[in-house]
This record gives C-alpha cells, structure tokens and sequence, in this order.
C-alpha cells in the first residue's frame, strides 16, 4: 500500500528524549539564574569588597557557559537517544523480521526472544504461538488433501479395473459387472458428500437455528433400525427434550455418524446400542453407547482423527473411509461443543457430545 513515509519511530524517540533533556536544562538553568539574581544587586555599587559583581558581570559569565551547557545536552540527548532507543526497539526488528519470513511462506521459523517478561516478550511469545498453530494446521490440510486424494483415488481405480476387464472380455457378465460398478461408485459419492459435510463443518458456514437433539436421536435411529435388525443390534432411545442452536441437518448428521457407527462397529451378534440426551444446567448432552469389542484406551483418543479406521475385525460388509468421526468432531466444533470417547469398560464405546444449551 502506498503510505507516505514517515520518521522511523527511532528518530522519533531519539527527538523526543533529546527535546527532553533539553527542556529539563533549559528548566534548571532557569532555576539558576533566578537563584543568582536574587544575591546580585542590579548593577548598583554594594559595598566595600574587593569585587562586587554585578548583573551585566553575571551576564557574561553565565551565558556562554549556559550555552555551552545546552549544547552538550543536546548532543548528549541526541547521542544517547539514539543509542537508547535502538536498544529498546531491537526486539521489534526481530519480530518484524520473523513476520515477514511467515508472509513469505516460512512458518518453521520462530522468534524465541529471550530475557524477561515484558511487552515485547508478549508480542513474540503470541506470536511464536500463532506462528505454531498456523504451521499444525497447514501440515493437517496437507495431510488431509493427500489422504482424500489418495481414498477417492482407490475406487476410481477399481472402477477401471473393473472396466478394463469388460473391455478384454466383452461376452462376459455385464449384470454383475454392474452391480460391481454400482457399489464403487456408491463409496466414491459417500466419500465425496463425507468431505462436502467435513468442508461445510470446518468453514462454519451454515445458518443456525433452535434443534432439539431428542427429536434428531429419534429421527437417525429411524433412519437405521433396518440396519440394526438386519445385524440382530437392539436400538434403544431415551432421554429429554434437549434444546441447541445450531444446522438441523449438520447435527442430524452428527447423530447419524454415532449411531452407523455404533450399529456397525457392534457385537457380531446380540449386540445393543443405547442413544440418550440429557439437558445439563449450561449444556444439552446426547450419549451413544454400544456394546462391541474391547477396545484399547490409548487409541480411543486417536479414533476421531480423519481416516483413521480401527485395525480390529471390520464388518466385511462395511468398509468405510474413517471419516464419520472426524466429522462429528468438527460439526462439534463448529457448534462450540465438546467430544468425548471413552471406551466401555465390558468393549464398545461411549460418545458424548455436550452442546451449549438453546436460550429460552
Ligand atoms: N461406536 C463404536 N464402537 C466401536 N468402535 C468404534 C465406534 N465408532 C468408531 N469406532 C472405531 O473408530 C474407527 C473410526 O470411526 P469412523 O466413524 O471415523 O470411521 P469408519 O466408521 O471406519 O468409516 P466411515 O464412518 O467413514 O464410514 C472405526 O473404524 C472403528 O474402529
Ligand atoms: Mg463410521
């Protein structure tokens, strides 16, 4: 942007405590001056000393030795200004400088200024900070686009092996062909909608409104009781009416992930699932509970990280991109709310998402 120049604040400061100086001379040999006055008569004979000086005598002494002392002053102001204020701003250099190796593209780099605690130490401390963030989350979108890429790049792949098997053998069966090319391209579009949604989520761009997290519960396990009964899992839904603010159809996504997710990674058989809410005095609660196979508590934290799939026994009927916890963390977030897994002490999991409580 085009600003006119201006004094650099070092020459500002310099001129500021030399004026100072300056001013507090000029101020203390006034006070002199006045003092001196007040035991010298005007020019009048005193009395009978050897030398009685007289105001015009005082003049001449006083003057150019004043002068000569406001010259020093400024000098020294001047001098030592400058001096002062280059030490005082050195940190601001620093920080300039790492700020614009950030606007350039390096984010490794880090100011680290030493010495106590002060404002300066604040600012690059802050900064540092800011600094270390952005850097996490440049190499987390880095990851992630690598990682989406490389998860719509499989079915497309097997989409064209599949092709290109028909092509060599065209009397072959096209019926399952189809069928075939009907599922792979399915697991393209639920991958490609799971990052639309995660997208939507992270930007925080959809309108809010009042959402009772009950009625969403009732509504996801309609949606997926004939999955349940068609793995022999007993839903169960209970709870309060539990008021949010938030998108209807983010948080319904939400619900919908927990409970898939709990139908899915069940009990091969006899397995239960249990959804409650519950309103809390600042929160509203909804609990998704499972029975399943024990799980291993230091990965259970790692488990709503994009792409992570568990390495346990997988339904082979269900092989998904390990995005729908991911997902529901960031819809979390994106609502201000806060997750939490745990695993169940006899297998399974437990999800809790707390959301701030809709103002009556
Ligand atoms: N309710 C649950 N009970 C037991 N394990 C779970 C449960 N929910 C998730 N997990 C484990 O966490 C992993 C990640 O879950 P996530 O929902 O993110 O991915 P996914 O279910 O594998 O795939 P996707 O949801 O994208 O189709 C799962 O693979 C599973 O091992
Ligand atoms: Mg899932």
């Amino acid at each position: 942007m085009g600003r006119a120049p201006g004094l650099s604040v070092r020459l500002r400061l310099t001129l500021s405590y030399a004026g100072f100086l300056m001013v507090a001379g000029t101020l203390l040999l006034a006070t002199v001056w006045v003092f001196l006055l007040r035991y010298v008569p005007d020019s009048t004979y005193l009395g009978p000393g050897p030398f009685s000086p007289t105001r015009s005598d005082l003049m001449d002494a006083f003057v150019p030795r004043a002068a000569q002392a406001m010259a020093f002053l400024l000098v020294f102001g001047l001098v030592g200004g400058w001096f002062l204020a280059g030490r005082m701003l050195a940190p601001l250099t620093r920080i300039t400088s790492a700020t614009r190796r950030a606007a350039s593209g390096s984010l490794s780099h880090r100011i680290d200024l030493e010495g106590r605690q002060d404002e300066f130490r604040e600012l690059a401390d802050s900064f540092d900070a800011m600094l270390a963030r952005l850097e996490a989350h440049v190499a987390e979108q880095q990851r992630f686009a690598a990682n989406a890429s490389h998860e719509l790049r499989t079915p497309l792949a097997v989409m064209q092996t599949l092709l290109d098997l028909a092509r060599r053998d065209p009397g072959g069966d096209t019926r399952t062909l189809l069928d075939r090319l009907y599922v792979v391209n399915g697991r393209a579009i639920d991958l490609t909608e799971a990052l639309l949604v995660l997208s939507r989520a992270d930007q925080r761009s959809f309108t809010r409104e009042r959402v009772d997290l009950s009625l969403l519960a009732e509504e996801a396990t309609e949606t997926l009781l004939p999955l349940a009964e068609q793995r022999g899992i007993v839903l169960e839904t209970s709870g309060d009416v539990a008021p949010a603010i938030g998108s209807p159809s983010l948080l319904l996504q939400l619900t919908t992930n927990l409970v898939h997710n709990a139908i899915v990674h069940n009990l091969a058989e006899g397995g239960t699932v249990r959804v409650t809410t519950s309103v809390r005095p600042e929160t509203v609660e909804l609990t998704v509970e499972n029975t399943g196979d024990v799980l291993d508590p230091r990965r259970v934290p790692t488990l709503a990280e994009r792409f992570r799939r568990g390495s346990e026994r997988i339904h082979a009927d269900h092989v998904g991109a390990g995005l729908g916890l991911a997902i529901v963390a960031s819809i979390t977030e994106a609502h201000d709310g806060a997750l939490t897994l745990a695993p169940g002490p006899a297998g399974g999991l437990c999800v809790t998402v707390r959301l701030p409580l809709a103002p009556a």
